[in-house]
């Protein structure tokens, strides 16, 4: 959570390792290195395990690998070895910067019809439940690929916290209770998913301690071996008998087979900041670029507040609206990135925004939308050099599949529904899919994960949430916030609104909108649904370059911990 500290006006110097939890430090302002580190994670041990990485030498690599693993462990119903992610990162040395793509991929046995009876209909559940949800994990081979190429200390040594979190056990928390209710069924019906994450068959008690010994020797394997602890030898074998003796089609060929890809991260400009984002097969960054690019038609701060809210919800119907077209992995599709991101595309489509009136999505060609889980996570990393990294990573809905392959403690990802299962045909979400994302043997499935920078003369920005096809909209918020002149704690904390396209409603959490904008929005043909949770988790840092001041903040609706740290410098 954004802890309240008072601000820290002191002139440093380095040798000691000191930590803050809070959100903002100021030092003597050095354009070129912040004064200070800062991590901000889903959950205090990922944050605390990335610390301890820092605090032994590691760069913001290292500490990605170390809170990406203790994640695995601590927050098991949103990402793991088992599932995969994207890592956006930026080296201060060269400013080179990278997305490093471990996006699941389909099983090479699987094809368009794997989710279908006899009559072409789609089976309910069967892409979210179980082992043929299932993509090929990217996570274990991630983090071998980022400690190997940017990381300056071992793997072995990265992930010594999160093998230790997994021996040694974490106890659970609020969030973690809700969660693991939410599916609990699901997890009773994988004997090995239970004996792990339920206690007795039922949903333990506050305080209970979750001991992992499985997967920590699973990470072992890996901390010894790199990649091949995890997709060769023992560990393959038990994933893929436990993946086939629950119905699922993996073979040792895929695990094999599977590899990272660095992928040039999209840009975008809006009003002097450079937004530096998440390349397909992820929409972020495609979407984000259009959506701002859209606004950059208006004079925003001339606009009454309904009229802005109204003309934000626009560009993201229209964004949406391309994204259901054209995106899909560029492996296998090709995806029009420069046109949908130029500013002529996007100049089009804001002339066909009406400041007075709702476009009803029907009336735009295209066809329906797919979309990202409902869970995952994502944490931000700046070190005392400049380096950071913006990590969103998923298993895709809470608990991923509910299947963990005995002897392994890997909990399946069910990310296979990302893809649509069927065109026009609604996935877990009420959401459906066009012809791009559609099923093929080794393709990646659309995702919607936005990890991403914000850069300026004055500062840098690093942020990005779970939140399924809702990220990209969360990401946008707070972009505009920080344009606005706020800072971390403003973006993780402001109530949210989402327009996706279809279905054709502005879903909005309880407090986002007061009684005129309701009005406003409604005169305007907007047909609201207001949400009955709240939802989002994001976790963002800033760097402020003219003054010193660095501000880390996580989202009051998780359970997440911002923190700041003063080291030896690196
Ligand atoms: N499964 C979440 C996403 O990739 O969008």
């Amino acid at each position: 959570m954004t802890a309240d500290q008072p601000r820290l006006r002191m002139r440093l110097r380095f040798g000691a390792f000191l930590l803050f939890v809070g959100c903002v430090f100021q030092a003597v302002a050095d354009a070129d290195r912040p004064p200070v580190a800062a991590i901000a994670s889903a959950h205090p041990l990922a944050t605390q395990a990335g610390m301890e990485i820092l605090a032994n030498g590691g760069n913001a690599f290292d500490a990605a690998v170390a809170v990406s693993a203790a994640l695995a462990v601590v927050e098991p119903y949103s990402s793991g070895l088992g599932g995969g992610g994207f890592w956006l990162l930026h080296r201060a040395r060269d400013g080179f910067e990278v997305m490093v793509d471990g996006r699941e991929k389909a099983p090479l046995a699987a094809g368009r019809d794997l989710y279908l009876d006899v009559d072409g209909e789609v089976v309910p559940g069967l892409s979210v439940d179980g082992a043929l949800a299932a993509g090929i994990p990217g996570e274990p081979a991630a983090l071998d690929h980022i400690a190997r190429h940017y990381g300056r200390l071992p793997l072995a040594h990265s992930l010594q916290p999160a093998i230790r979190l997994a021996r040694e056990g974490f106890v659970v928390d609020a969030h973690y209770l809700k969660l693991a209710q939410f599916r609990q069924a699901a997890l009773q019906n994988d004997p090995e998913a239970a004996d792990i994450f339920l206690k007795d068959d039922a949903v333990p008690n506050a305080g209970y301690r979750i001991v992992q010994s499985d997967l920590a020797d699973t990470l072992a394997a890996i901390a010894r071996f790199g990649n091949a602890g995890f997709y060769r030898g023992p560990i393959a074998r038990k994933l893929v008998d436990g993946v086939r003796a629950d119905g699922g089609i993996w073979t040792l060929e895929d695990l094999a087979q599977y590899r990272v890809v660095e992928r040039e991260p999209v840009q975008g400009e809006f009003q002097g900041l450079r937004i530096t984002s998440a390349a397909p097969p992820s929409s972020g960054g495609v979407a984000l670029a259009a959506m701002l690019n859209m606004l950059a038609n208006f004079e925003l701060h001339e606009l009454d507040a309904a009229t802005r809210t109204h003309v934000v919800i626009e560009s993201m119907r229209r964004a949406y609206r391309d994204r259901s077209v054209f995106l899909g992995d560029p492996d296998f599709v090709a995806v029009p990135v420069e046109r949908l991101i130029s500013p002529g595309h996007a100049g089009r489509l804001a002339q066909s925004i009406q400041l007075d009136r709702a476009t009803p999505s029907a009336t735009l060609s295209g066809r329906d939308i797919s979309t990202g889980g409902r869970d995952t996570t994502h944490f931000s990393i700046l070190d005392g050099a400049g380096n950071r990294v913006a990590a969103t990573l998923s298993i895709n809905y809470p608990f991923g599949a509910c299947v963990v392959p005995p002897g392994t403690g890997v909990l399946l990802n069910d990310e296979m529904d990302d893809f649509s299962a069927k065109p026009g045909v609604p996935n877990v979400y009420g959401l459906v899919g066009a012809e791009a994302n559609a099923i093929e043997p080794g393709k990646r499935p659309l995702s919607s994960m936005s990890p991403t920078f914000v850069e300026s003369e004055e500062g840098v920005a690093i942020l990005g949430t779970p939140g399924g096809s809702r990220i990209i909209t969360m990401v946008l918020l707070g972009i505009l916030d920080q344009a606005a002149g706020n800072k971390p704690d403003s973006w993780v904390s402001l109530p949210r609104f989402h327009h996706q396209y279809l279905p054709d409603v502005v879903q909005h959490e309880a407090d986002a909108f007061d009684a005129d904008m309701v009005k406003s929005l409604i005169a305007r043909g907007h047909t609201l649904k207001r949400l009955n949770a709240e939802y989002g988790n994001m976790q963002a840092i800033y760097w402020d370059r003219k003054t010193g001041q660095v501000y880390a903040a996580s989202d009051p609706r998780g359970v997440g911990d911002a923190r700041i740290g003063l080291f030896k410098r690196q």
